[in-house]
């Protein structure tokens, strides 16, 4: 702050606004890409105020996004869902109590699942994540009772007709056997409800335990159980890439 100013680098403005990463911002500084308030800045330490600069990137306005992206490490037996308890079942809400914005989860865990869950109030990028057609992969570690055989395994791997239709997972991996359970990483693009659950029924397995650990590029990383955390804006940029959403997308053009 200066003078109640908010001013912040160059390189960093335009890595919050998605455009690249603070380093390759820099390149962009150098090479005279970029202008503020229609003059092309080349020093890579000036500084933008938040509030009244305009910036352009080739041509194109760019600002921060609006938005609040939260990653939570939903635990076991919370229901994906805001609010109040519902029949005795805890929500999300009282994970996420210290969050101004609201936000809503980004596609859904069972109540006794647990992992990886994005909160946003970007309805585009929510929908994106959601939606088979943008071919998000989502991984999950999954036991699974019972002994899943090599055959299993190959069969899974061609996919199977599940009562809403074919299901067909990115990849399936057994990671080791125990007993009488195996331990597997399915990767879906598609978030059916019980998708999990249902394609391992089908082949005669029961899922013990659920965890999804990526989503896109997003991954569970230091997050314990119950814990949340803001998108760094290298997350977010990957994100919206892996989503095909350009950073000029969410940027108006003048
Ligand atoms: N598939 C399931 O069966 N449950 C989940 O919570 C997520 C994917």
């Amino acid at each position: 702050m200066e003078g109640g100013k908010i001013l912040v680098r160059l390189n960093r403005y335009l890595s919050m606004c998605g455009v690249a990463s603070r380093r390759k911002a820099e390149e962009l500084i150098l090479e005279g890409r970029v202008k503020v308030n229609g003059l092309p800045v080349r020093e890579l330490g000036w500084r933008v105020d938040l509030e009244k600069d305009v910036v352009e990137v080739e041509g194109r306005e760019v600002r921060p996004s609006p938005y609040k992206y939260i990653l939570l490490y939903k635990p076991c037996c919370y229901l994906t869902a805001l609010g109040e308890p519902k029949e005795g079942k805890k929500t999300l809400q009282e994970l996420i109590e210290k969050v101004r914005e609201r936000v809503y989860p980004a596609g859904r865990l069972d109540y006794n699942a647990e992992g990886l869950l994005l909160l946003t109030n970007d309805g585009e990028l929510a929908n994106r994540i959601m939606h088979p057609r943008y071919k998000l992969p989502k991984t999950y570690l999954v036991w699974a009772s019972g002994e899943v055989s090599e055959e299993t395994l190959w069969k899974m791997g061609k996919g199977a007709k599940l009562e809403d239709g074919f299901a067909k997972p990115d990849s399936v991996r057994l990671l080791r056997h125990e007993r009488d359970r195996s331990f597997l990483e399915i990767v879906f693009h598609e978030g059916r409800k019980h998708i999990v659950k249902r394609f391992l029924s089908h082949f005669g397995h029961r899922v013990l335990k659920l965890k999804r650990v990526a989503i896109g590029p997003l991954n569970l990383g230091n997050l314990k159980p119950g814990q949340w955390r803001e998108l760094t804006e290298e997350e977010l940029r990957k994100l919206r890439k892996a989503l095909g959403l350009p950073y000029i997308g969410s940027l108006s053009r003048r």
